[in-house]
């Protein structure tokens, strides 16, 4: 790990970005979804006026369409995509007609998770009465599988990694001639559904930008979580676009930096992982469909520790926001890159991406021990 943790690319404020498709069927496709409705953008004055900046905002997806975090938007568009595809549709069709002509073809969904993605792919089988198999790696618990296999999905642990859970989807996706592997990173020969699920994410962004015009505003910078890169692609690629300027800071787990890793070898590289809290950011690796665009594209990027961010869910929670620990280390990025030097203006309007709900964590020991040695003093 280098010594800094800040790492800052000043060429990517001028870097422009244009999408090679039209992203408003995806947002149309989530209005007709069941249940759809913009997430909340909650503002957090105390925070503002601590970091000296006009405004900090939270795009809170901790309940999305019914589930805890903002997968659905992928994962929902890149199903309904695939489906289209392989049963000859157009997208304008309806979920009864897609779900019927799925049904017909005998459409089987496939996914490898940590949890999030899986069972949003889990909830669209559930929604278009088609069968899901997800796959996970061995750190899968119990709790995690039940919640996927709630939604109707077969659910297999392997005794490998993640890695090795996407390896297993995409054989098994294979080996039957209506399989559909609905995954979030690309890889070699399959990069098409990954970009759908990215391009789903641009819902999330084209709401940011109406609420705070809404309130006659507009982003200064994004604070986004990294896993594999695909919501941060989804990030840059709306930030960059259409005439905005506006700044992308990322941030990573510090026993999984995949993406400061390799902006700074300035190569996309696979780093070995070790756990953390911010399980969903737990990635060796970002999707090379997003390298291209995150490395050109992102402003900043930051790691933060499980202390630091498990501090960050703690002020969120206190200010009312249902966060987990992926979307609260947008906080703890936040504020280490604010000392750290990174420039923020007076009138700067800060948008952190609190990308999941609350939900159990192992406390980190640098905590616990804190807390015992205060018990101790006390
Ligand atoms: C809650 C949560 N936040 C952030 C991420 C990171 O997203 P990505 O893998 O697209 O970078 C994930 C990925 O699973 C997640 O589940």
């Amino acid at each position: 790990m280098s010594s800094s943790t800040l790492y800052t690319n000043p060429s990517a404020k001028s870097w422009t970005y244009s999408y090679e498709t039209d992203i408003s069927p995806a947002q149309a496709f989530h209005n007709r979804l069941p249940g759809y409705e913009q997430t909340p953008l909650i503002p957090l004055y105390d925070l503002a006026e601590q970091l000296g900046v006009g405004a900090v905002f939270v795009k809170d997806e901790s309940s999305r369409l019914g589930l805890p975090a903002f997968k659905i938007l992928g994962a929902s568009w890149g199903t309904f995509r695939a489906i289209a595809e392989q049963t000859g549709l157009s997208l304008n069709m309806s979920l009864r007609d897609v779900s019927e002509a799925a049904k017909k073809a005998g459409t089987i969904l496939f996914a490898a998770t940590e949890g999030n993605h899986g069972r949003a792919v889990a909830r669209m089988g559930k929604i278009l009465e088609i069968p899901t198999r997800i796959f996970m790696s061995r750190f899968a618990d119990q709790e995690t599988c039940q919640k996927i296999e709630g939604e109707g999905a077969q659910v297999t642990v392997i005794p490998g990694s993640y890695d090795d859970a996407v390896a297993a989807a995409f054989a098994e996706s294979r080996r039957v001639s209506t399989g559909l592997l609905i995954q979030d990173n690309a890889f070699e020969g399959y990069e098409r559904i990954p970009a759908w699920i990215v391009e789903g994410y641009s819902t999330l962004l084209l709401e940011i930008g109406e609420q705070l015009e809404a309130q006659g505003l507009r982003p200064t910078m994004i604070v986004t979580p990294i896993g594999v890169g695909s919501l941060g692609h989804a990030v840059v690629a709306f930030c960059k676009s259409g005439g905005r300027q506006i700044g992308v800071l990322t941030v990573e787990p510090e026993t999984a930096a995949c993406l400061q890793h390799s902006l700074r070898a300035g190569e996309r590289s696979t780093i070995d992982t070790s756990a953390t809290i911010m399980n969903g950011m737990c990635c060796g690796s970002v999707s090379p469909i997003s390298w291209p665009v995150l490395s050109r594209g992102v402003d900043a990027s930051i790691v933060v520790s499980d202390l630091e961010c498990h501090e960050s869910v703690q002020y969120m929670q206190d200010c009312g926001i249902n966060a987990g620990p992926c979307g609260a280390a947008t906080l703890a990025a936040i504020k280490k890159a604010a000392s750290m030097g990174l420039s923020l203006q007076t009138n700067s309007v800060i948008v952190l991406v609190n990308t999941e709900g609350a939900r159990a964590y192992p406390l980190p020991s640098s905590y616990v021990a804190a807390k015992a040695s205060d018990r101790a003093g006390s």
